[in-house]
């Protein structure tokens, strides 16, 4: 009896110092925080989330918070070890996303994204707006439509190589191998194919520390994590100098990719980009495109494999495109923005599974946002899937309906795949591009079959199917 009365008692103890040491911490006895749960110590309510994502529903962990506190607009939580405030539905979204560097800059969760260094992706404040500036002009439409047909190239390779030549194909698999070699193509352009291998081992070896558990000793995944992404900026280091001497040689063109677009490009003091942040440009980027389009592209084709009134829609579409040019030639810019219906396929794919389902940012200072005080330096998310599954915004939001995006589509900051604002997602446009010319390649040439049809759908971090999406292909004559 003795023990579980100190037991009591202690944890009453710990739980009260807590919530004083947190009070006096951030300085705001006196202030109104959200309702919410810090969780255990150290882990949070990291496992809950966890736990909500493994099953496929990463929204629970908000609706069930929300519920739980008979709220709407906001609760806080920790997770990452971070204190952080989710704010809810299109008015808090709209409220953090479009914000101009004035209250919050982007955060990307975990220790990992310190393997990437000085890159967009990392900078806050005006230097990433710097970044961001300099990048933009690459991944513009503008500039993207001179590169359309390089991502067509590489789009007819992997249908040759990966597809025709089999019966059954593990699709995540040949997709991954598309995008990373366009991605390969459109930034540095490689064509030693000692080198290109090279990249892509050690890149398979930097995502799957980055996305595991962060334990810095010899022989772990993040160990050789960090390992993989020194060995690939030194490789983009050694690329930056030699495309710096072609260019002095005039062997290289200033805008055949996006290494030599960013040696060409001064800012406002006319100064050039340090080669090594050029170089952590470079492997960032290749890092939040390749996830991200390979996951959307695959689940693209598991759904046209289950919906056939849908494939017949985008196949129509696509032969009609593929008609209209001479045997053999490349598809343009143009041809893609002909791609209306496939293009709606997608979204709504991204809509029920978002890449990145919960976008963040850090507090600059401290705010109020509907009578809660949030101090500076927390961390403030707002989740894509809660949005998106939310039955007053989208109607029957479990069920697969591309006629959603017809016309204007959903309304303002309802629909997130892609985050919003100033730091909307740079990739966008490169990401539509690689996934509806691959498509229509593929549905050009074959018609499939999912041959496990009840594959689960993982969020590993990204959504993908459980074991690769097998397909079986039926040739179209
Ligand atoms: C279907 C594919 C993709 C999805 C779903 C996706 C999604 C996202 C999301 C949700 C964000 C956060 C936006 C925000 O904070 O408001 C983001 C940021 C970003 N994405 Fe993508 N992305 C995709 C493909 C790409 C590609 C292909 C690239 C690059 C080549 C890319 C580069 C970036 C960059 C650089 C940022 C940070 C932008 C900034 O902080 O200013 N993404 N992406």
């Amino acid at each position: 009896m003795f023990v579980i009365t100190t037991f009591v008692l202690s944890s009453l103890l710990i739980i009260l110092l807590s919530f004083f040491v947190e009070r006096v911490s951030t300085g705001r006895l006196s202030r109104k925080l959200p309702p919410g749960s810090f969780g255990w110590p150290f882990v949070g309510e990291s496992l809950s989330l966890l736990k909500a994502t493994a099953n496929g529903v990463p929204e629970r962990f908000v609706i069930d918070r929300l519920a739980k506190h008979r709220i709407t607009s906001a609760f806080k939580t920790s997770i990452f070890g971070e204190r952080v405030v989710f704010l809810c539905g299109p008015a808090a979204n709209k409220f953090i996303l479009s914000d101009k560097n004035e209250k919050f800059v982007p955060w990307w969760p975990g220790p990992s994204s310190k393997m990437l260094g000085p890159s967009i992706l990392t900078m806050k404040g005006e230097e990433g707006l710097l970044q961001r500036k300099i990048l933009g002009t690459f991944f513009g439409p503008d500039n993207l439509r001179e590169f359309v047909g390089v991502i067509d190239e590489v789009a007819r390779k992997n249908i040759e190589y990966q597809w025709k030549v089999k019966e059954q194909v593990e699709t995540l698999v040949a997709v991954k191998a598309y995008v990373f070699e366009s991605a390969c193509r459109l930034f540095v352009n490689v064509d030693d194919p000692r080198l290109f291998s090279r990249l892509s081992i050690n890149f398979n070896i930097f995502l799957k520390g980055f996305f595991g558990l962060p334990i810095n000793l010899p022989g772990t995944r993040f160990h050789l994590a960090k390992k993989a992404a020194n060995a690939l900026t030194r490789d983009f280091m050694m690329l930056v100098n030699q495309r710096r001497m072609e260019l002095e040689r005039k062997k290289a063109l200033p805008k055949q990719d996006l290494l030599t677009h960013l040696l060409a490009q001064v800012d406002e003091n006319g100064k050039f980009m340090p080669e090594i942040v050029i170089s952590k440009n470079l492997l960032s980027l290749l890092f939040a495109g390749h996830e991200s389009t390979s996951c959307t592209l695959t689940l693209a084709i598991k759904y046209l494999g289950e919906l056939p009134h849908v494939y017949e829609k985008v196949l129509a579409e696509q032969q009609e495109i593929a008609a209209a040019k001479p045997p053999g030639q490349l598809l343009d810019w143009e041809d893609v923005q002909k791609m209306r219906y496939t293009r709606n396929v997608v979204f709504e794919v991204l809509r029920l599974y978002p890449a990145t389902n919960t976008v963040f940012r850090e507090a600059i200072d401290d705010f109020e946002f509907t009578g809660y005080n949030i101090p500076k330096g927390w961390k403030i998310a707002c989740s894509a899937s809660l949005v998106h599954k939310d039955p007053v915004l989208f109607s029957s939001p479990e069920s697969f309906d591309e006629s959603r995006f017809d016309n204007s589509g959903p309304a303002p900051y309802t629909y997130l795949p892609f985050g919003g604002g100033p730091r909307m997602c740079l990739g966008k446009e490169l990401a539509c591009l690689e996934i509806l010319v691959f498509l229509h390649h593929l549905v050009v040439n074959f018609k499939w079959d999912p041959a496990m049809p009840d594959e689960r759908i993982r969020l590993n971090p990204v959504p993908t199917p459980a074991k690769g999406l097998p397909v079986r292909l039926l040739p179209r004559k």
